[in-house]
C-alpha cells in the first residue's frame, strides 16, 4: 500500500493535482493560490513542488496531495487514492475486500459505458437522417461532434444490451451503470446522445435528446455509482483549462448550450445538468473562480431559476453574475444559430446580480405611485442588506435612493429589520461552533511553534512540545516556517516565539475549561463528580 503511495506521489507533481483545482502562480520556490475553503481574497494558499506539500494559511490545514483531493472533493482516503492512482496510471492491488469488490464492479461499469458510447458514436456515422439532425439542424461542426462524442441510441430492438452482452457484460452490470430500462431493455432509444464525462474525462452517464418533438425531451442517465447529478457539472472537464485562463465561468441552462457555446468560442460554458443548482455545483465551480455569470433562459422558468441560484449563492457569501438579453432569442443556443459573435458579447456584458434584480423589480412594479416605491424598497433593502461588503453596500443604497427620488437616510431609516436580512455573518452562538473554532486556534498557534522550535534555531529551544514524526507534517512546518518567520532576525524570532507560547498556554488552557464545562454540563447530577470538576476548573481559572 505505501509503495503504491510513494509511487503515485513520485508520478504525480502536486503542483498538477493541484493545479486541476486551484489556479497557481508561480512565487519563486512555491507556488500560491486562493484557498479553496475561504472566501478570502489574498492567495493564501501554497504549494511547495519541491516537499511534495500543501498548506493552506487561511484554513490552517495541509499535507500531501492525497489529504488536498480528500479535503477538497470530500471524499475518504481510499477513494483519493483510487482517483489519484487512476490518474498516474498505478493499479493498486492490496485493497481490503469490500473496497476491492467496489472497485472492480466501478471499473466494469466504466467499461460498459465506455463501450456504449462508442456504440452510439458508431451508431450515428450509421445514420444518415440523425448525422442531418445533428450537423444541419443543431449545426455541431464535426470536431465539436467529436470532442463531446456525440453518438445516436437506435430506436426499436435492444440493440444495446445485445451488443454489451455478447460483450460479456451481465445484465446486473448493465443495471447498475445506469443502461437499462425498467424491463432490462435498453433505456435510451431513438435519441441523439450526449455523455457525461468526469474529472478524468471517462464517460459515467449519457443524456439523451429525442430527435424531433417526443417525451421527455431529454431523458438522463439515473443516479449511479459513478454519477451524482447534485455534484456533476456538465463540460467541466472541457472548460476547466479556459475557466482557468479568462478567470470567469458561464453557466447555461442546457447541455446542448454548453457544446454550442463551446464551438462558439464560449469555452468556459458548464450546466448542472437535468437538475437545479445544488450548494455543491457553487462550490466546486466557486473554487476555480470567484466569477460565476448566470446565463439562464430568459423564460418564466428561467428567470425563477436564476433567482434561486443567486440567493442559494448569497447564502454561502458567493455572489454571482447575470448574463440576459440574448437579443430576442431564448436561450444560448438559438442566439448563437443567429450569431456566435452575439453571445459573445452578451458574455461580456454580464452584470452583477443584484443590478439585475433591482432593474427586473423596478420593471414590474410602479414606482410612480406610494405602494409601489414602497414594495420596491423593501424587496431592494432585503437585498442589499444581504452584501458583506460595506462599501458595495452604500453603492445599491445610493442607486436606489436616487430611483425613488428620497435621502440615503430615509431609505436605512425603512424599519427592516437586519438581523433577519443581513445573512453573510455566520456567526454563531453555537457552543459547538464556538470550541471547534478554539481548536482550530490552538491548532494553528501549535503549527506556529512547531516550525520555529524546528526551524527557528535558538528561538526554538524556549519551546517545549512533541516533534512530529510524520514527515508531510513536518515538510508543512518548514513552509509555515519559511513564509511566516525566516524573514525575522534571532531577537524579534524568539520575541514571537514567546508571545505565540503565551497564547498558546492562554488558549490550551481555556479550551481545557471549556471541555469541563461541558462535562460539568452532563454530570449534573453527580454531586462528586461536580465537586471535582469544578476543583479542576478552579485550579485552571488560576
Ligand atoms: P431545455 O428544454 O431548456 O433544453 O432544458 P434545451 O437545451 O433548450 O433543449 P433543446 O435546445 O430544445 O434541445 C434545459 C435542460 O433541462 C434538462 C436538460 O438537462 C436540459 O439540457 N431537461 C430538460 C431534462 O433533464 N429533461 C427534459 O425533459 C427537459
Ligand atoms: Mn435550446
Amino acid at each position: 500500500m505505501n509503495d503504491a503511495k510513494e509511487e503515485i506521489k513520485a508520478r504525480l507533481p502536486i503542483e498538477d493535482v493541484v493545479g486541476q483545482y486551484i489556479e497557481l502562480k508561480r512565487a519563486g520556490r512555491t507556488l500560491k493560490g486562493r484557498s479553496p475553503w475561504g472566501v478570502d481574497k489574498t492567495p493564501s494558499f501554497m504549494v511547495s513542488p519541491d516537499k511534495g506539500i500543501w498548506h493552506d494559511f487561511s484554513a490552517n490545514k495541509g499535507g500531501d496531495i492525497f489529504s488536498f483531493v480528500m479535503e477538497v472533493e470530500g471524499i475518504s482516503f481510499r477513494e483519493a487514492l483510487e482517483k489519484l492512482a487512476q490518474q498516474a496510471g498505478v493499479e493498486l492491488k492490496q485493497y481490503s475486500g469490500n473496497d476491492k469488490k467496489i472497485a472492480e464492479k466501478k471499473r466494469r461499469m466504466r467499461a460498459a459505458i465506455e463501450l456504449a458510447c462508442k456504440y452510439y458514436q458508431f451508431c450515428l456515422s450509421k445514420n444518415k437522417s440523425v448525422c442531418e439532425y445533428v450537423f444541419y439542424r443543431r449545426n455541431l461542426n464535426r470536431a465539436t461532434a467529436v470532442e463531446f462524442r456525440i453518438g445516436y441510441a437506435p430506436k426499436g430492438k435492444n440493440y444495446l444490451v445485445q451488443f454489451l452482452t455478447k460483450k460479456g457484460f451481465k445484465l446486473s452490470e448493465l443495471k447498475e451503470a445506469g443502461l437499462l430500462n425498467q424491463y432490462n431493455g435498453d433505456l435510451f432509444r431513438g435519441r441523439m446522445m450526449v455523455p457525461f464525462f468526469d474529472n478524468s474525462g471517462d464517460v459515467i452517464g449519457f443524456t439523451g435528446r429525442i430527435i424531433g418533438d417526443g417525451e421527455p425531451k431529454y431523458l438522463n442517465t439515473p443516479e449511479t455509482l459513478l454519477f451524482n447529478k447534485g455534484r456533476f457539472i456538465f463540460g467541466l472537464t472541457q472548460a476547466k483549462e479556459s475557466i482557468r485562463k479568462s478567470g470567469y465561468v458561464v453557466i447555461v441552462e442546457g447541455n446542448m448550450d454548453v457544446i454550442s457555446s463551446h464551438q462558439a468560442g464560449v469555452k468556459e460554458a458548464v450546466a448542472t445538468s437535468g437538475t437545479a443548482m445544488t450548494e455543491n455545483h457553487l462550490k466546486i465551480l466557486h473554487r476555480l473562480t470567484d466569477d460565476i455569470r448566470l446565463a439562464y433562459d430568459g423564460d418564466a422558468a428561467g428567470i425563477k431559476a436564476a433567482e434561486r441560484s443567486i440567493s442559494l449563492a448569497n447564502n454561502l457569501g458567493i455572489s454571482l453574475k447575470v448574463i440576459s438579453g440574448y437579443h430576442g432569442a431564448k436561450d444560448p443556443d438559438e442566439l448563437i444559430q443567429k450569431d456566435p459573435k452575439l453571445w459573445q458579447k452578451c458574455v461580456e456584458e454580464c452584470e452583477p446580480a443584484v443590478d439585475w434584480l433591482l432593474k427586473k423589480y423596478e420593471l414590474s412594479l410602479d414606482l410612480t405611485t406610494g405602494p409601489g416605491k414602497k414594495e420596491y424598497s423593501d424587496i431592494a433593502m432585503k437585498m442589499i442588506n444581504q452584501i458583506p461588503d460595506a462599501v458595495e453596500r452604500k453603492h445599491y443604497e445610493k442607486l436606489v435612493a436616487k430611483k425613488l427620488d428620497v435621502s440615503v437616510e430615509d431609505l436605512l431609516s425603512k424599519n427592516i429589520p437586519m438581523e433577519k436580512t443581513r445573512l453573510k455573518p455566520i456567526k454563531t452562538k453555537d457552543k459547538k461552533a464556538d470550541r471547534t473554532l478554539t481548536e482550530e486556534n490552538l491548532r494553528s498557534i501549535q503549527d506556529s511553534l512547531m516550525a520555529i522550535m524546528i526551524y527557528g534555531g535558538s528561538a526554538g529551544g524556549e519551546i517545549n512540545l512533541e516533534i512530529p514524526e510524520d514527515e508531510t507534517k513536518i515538510a508543512e512546518l518548514e513552509l509555515i516556517f519559511e513564509r511566516n518567520y525566516s524573514k525575522l532576525n534571532g531577537e524579534d524570532l524568539k520575541k514571537e516565539a514567546r508571545a505565540l507560547f503565551a497564547r498558546y498556554k492562554r488558549e490550551k488552557n481555556q479550551y481545557e475549561i471549556d471541555e469541563l464545562t461541558k462535562e460539568l454540563e452532563a454530570a449534573s447530577d453527580d454531586e462528586e463528580k461536580t465537586a471535582e470538576l469544578l476543583r479542576k476548573i478552579q485550579l485552571l481559572r488560576k
